[in-house]
């Protein structure tokens, strides 16, 4: 070990937000105080409970309504069935909250009950899951990351405010911020990827967008970054699994991206559904009080999850719901969402005594505090006019457009077979050609599939009718029935084959893990059928998390990896595939060879028996950390994605090799655009902290800029790191950064690029 570090900072220190969600000003906290003061308990446990108005899904009034619309021959929306007892909790100011009421004349009539009827008038504040846009889906979250165009996705979520904020949103429950490194968990869909640098990023950008303060609406939005924390980390990627993890992972991975999201303003967190290291996360005074409170000192509200507080039970944490309430008001949990373990047992646990008053008094002023910074007890109400006028506005489908272009990868372009020309004859084969509904992906709430382009309706923007045949061939999960022979015969037809392959939108998200990450039902045996003609085969790739898929990838001449890529996937894919658009996606997880090497993520350490460089000889390194039958490395690395232009890197300069701790590392590298094309490139700069009082990893983004270059064009990208972010938790549990040697490299992704040498030195 080295000698006791420098610590340049101490442990995670105070954020400074910079919205005023979280900045007490005395104006508001005296409101606040006022407020209080006036409340019963009753009133009081009220503001903590979120409830869901409609209670349990009743499947009789669900048939019942189908059955009525199908006789009056109407589409049919189900608007599910409010609570009996709704009206009179509201009338009685027992519910602070609603989660997922999006008909702004259910909230109107529930607020004006409260501004009307009830003693105190205290507003609620309706949540919703709006996870990648709300009536313009843009691609699902991993995918918008992959874009690493934090501007655009700060433009995303703003129209995702301006939709849903129409639609009586006040809390948006995103942006999901978890790390996750590992593909089987469904929702790895959800957030930025595997690296901690760029979910701070991802992370601030949607929080902005979220929280824009000049609304068409004039209401204005919280968001709620989610799920505080480590929820990604489930063992084997089972949703809802235990996770256990050092402390030192928690601070150095997990938690950044939650602290960025704070600093950009973020009104309030969201608690997550896993024990940490035994511990539930929803009555973990570690990770609410210690770190959120104590040492971040950051003011604001914390929801539970959707009744994490009464799975403290079956997590074997609380004997009873009484018990939950009390474990979690203590670890400081302000409000619960759906169970009711606060308003039933909160009054009296206080006469008991064995909560202090003063800890619910501190939640509330929370929720408080957040409802007056919206602007709820001015205007509670939505104007129901707005809706219809602002969903799908033509910009907002543009913007959707825009994102999915930036969001897809292209892994594959043997001897350039794309761009492909106007003039070639597609056999277009796959089930999810002519698909709508799953383009939308996980968690698109308010979903209309009907507003999706597929890919037949982009392709028909280039070729004429007669100039491509398409043939599903198989359908997406189901072994039958197949049309495997009508698609190889029309392949046999063709110049090209186009495959429009992937998993269906439920195959990811909450709930959706997965232990096989090949293609579903009978695609791959659809793909070998169709390679058996001979033809070229150009595959687009649709999922909500990196697939296993090495013999498909072997099989195919071009590949794009397109997620789950939204209203505008379609045009996106074709204008990628005719090359109006130049591909400038990069992975942000990466995709494994196989399921046995999950974890794979390019931030591992290099263990006392590393593999040799390339990682990849299997037999030969006996002894070392490998695997005897698949090399270490995965299939595509972590900021991958080809162009079809081409992006040559040179001449490294670090400005100077020896710094100091206050210093700020400044490295460049020359770019240049040696193809005939224009494109975007995202040059991403790496370091490597050689010797630690812990060990490090072998790689760790520092910095990424997205450059535009013309065909020719060469641009000088320079990084400024101050040497301050280049620490971690060291060996004494406190963030430092620490003198000794580094490597740094700037390249086109986690595995390439020009290396350079600096020292830090305490001096
Ligand atoms: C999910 C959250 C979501 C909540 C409310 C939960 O099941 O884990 O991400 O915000 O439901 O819908």
């Amino acid at each position: 070990m080295k000698a006791t570090p420098t610590a340049t900072q101490t442990n995670h220190t105070a954020v400074s937000p910079s919205s005023d969600y979280n900045k007490l000003d005395p104006a508001t906290e005296a409101r606040v105080e006022e407020l209080l003061s006036q409340m019963t308990l009753a009133e009081k446990t009220g503001q903590l409970f979120q409830l869901n108005p409609y209670g349990p899904f009743d499947w009789e009034h669900f048939e019942a309504k189908k059955a009525e619309a199908e006789k009056a021959g109407r589409p049919f929306r189900y608007d599910p069935k409010l609570r009996d007892d709704m009206e009179d909790l509201l009338r009685a100011g027992r519910i602070g909250s609603f989660l997922n009421v999006t008909q702004p004349a259910v909230i109107n009539h529930c607020q004006r009950i409260i501004m009307e009827e009830s003693r105190l008038r205290i507003p609620l504040i309706v949540g919703s899951d709006v996870i990648h846009g709300y009536r313009t889906i843009f691609p699902i979250p991993l995918g918008e990351s992959a874009t690493w165009n934090p501007e655009l996705l700060q433009q995303a979520s703003r129209v995702a405010a301006e939709e849903a904020s129409a639609a009586g949103v006040d809390w948006i429950f995103a942006p999901m911020v978890d790390i996750a490194r590992d593909p089987r968990w469904g929702r790895i869909a959800e957030g930025a990827g595997e690296d901690p640098f760029l979910g701070m990023a991802m992370a601030q950008a949607r929080v902005r967008g979220f929280q824009a303060t000049d609304l068409t609406s004039g209401r204005r939005i919280a968001a709620c970054p989610k799920h505080y924390i480590g929820y990604g980390a489930a063992e084997a990627g089972r949703d809802y699994n235990s996770t256990d993890f050092s402390e030192r992972t928690l601070r150095d991975v997990y938690l950044p991206p939650f602290t960025a999201a704070f600093e950009a303003g973020a009104g309030s967190v969201m608690s997550s559904f896993n024990e940490i290291s035994g511990v539930p996360a929803t009555a973990n005074p570690l990770i609410l009080k210690t770190i959120l409170r104590d040492e971040l000192q950051w003011p604001g509200l914390v929801v539970s999850d959707f009744e994490s507080v009464r799975e403290l039970i079956p997590h074997g944490f609380a004997a009873d719901l009484k018990e939950a309430a009390r474990l979690s008001i203590l670890a400081g949990l302000d409000m619960e969402m759906v169970s009711d373990s606060y308003p039933k047992h909160l009054p009296e646990l206080i006469e008991s005594g064995e909560v202090p008053l003063a800890a619910v008094d501190e939640a509330v002023r929370r929720v408080l505090r957040l409802k007056f910074r919206l602007g709820l007890f001015e205007n509670p109400y939505v104007d129901e006019s707005l809706a219809e006028k602002i969903m799908l506005r033509p910009d907002f489908r543009e913007l959707a457009l825009e994102v999915a272009q930036e969001s897809m990868v292209l892994l594959k372009n043997e001897a350039d077979i794309l761009p492909l020309s106007p003039e070639t004859r597609l056999a277009v084969i796959g089930p999810l050609a002519d698909n709508q509904a799953d383009l939308l992906g996980c968690w698109a709430l308010n979903n209309h599939p009907e507003d999706v382009e597929t890919v037949l309706a982009g392709l028909s923007a280039y070729l004429p009718d007669d100039g491509w045949t398409h043939v599903a061939g198989c359908s997406i999960r189901d072994e039958s029935p197949a049309d495997i022979a009508a698609a190889v015969q029309t392949a046999e037809t063709a110049d090209v084959v186009l495959l429009v392959l992937g998993e269906s939108a439920n195959m990811s998200g909450e709930g959706h893990s997965r232990t096989h990450l090949g293609l579903p039902g009978r695609q791959q045996e659809l793909v070998d059928a169709v390679a058996a003609t001979g033809k070229p085969l150009v595959c687009v790739l649709m999922s909500g998390r990196p697939l296993v898929i090495p013999k498909l990838a072997g099989q195919v001449q071009a590949l794009l990896a397109a997620w789950h890529g939204g209203i505008r996937a379609g045009r996106a894919v074709a204008d990628i595939l005719f090359g109006t658009v130049n591909p400038s996606g990069k992975l942000t997880a990466s995709w494994p060879r196989s399921e046995g090497q999950i974890p794979v993520y390019y931030a591992h350490k290099n263990t006392g028996r590393p593999a040799s460089e390339s990682g990849t000889k299997q037999f030969a390194e006996a002894f070392k950390s490998v695997f005897i039958d698949v090399p270490n490395s995965p299939l595509f690395p972590f900021g991958f994605g080809l162009s079809y232009t081409n992006f040559e890197y040179a001449n490294l300069q670090l400005e100077k090799s020896v710094l100091g701790l206050e210093d700020t590392l400044v490295v460049s590298a020359t770019v240049t655009n040696r193809g005939s094309k224009a494109g975007a490139e995202v040059v991403q700069l790496y370091v490597r902290d050689l010797v630690g009082s812990v060990t490090r990893p072998v790689k760790e983004l520092k910095g990424f800029q997205k450059i535009r270059l013309e065909a020719g064009e060469q641009q000088t990208v320079r990084f400024e790191v101050p040497v301050c972010e280049l620490g971690f938790t060291g060996w004494d549990m406190r963030y430092g950064v620490e003198p000794g040697d580094f490597k740094v490299w700037i390249g086109p992704n986690a595995v390439e690029g020009l290396a350079g040498d600096f020292t830090v030195s305490a001096a």
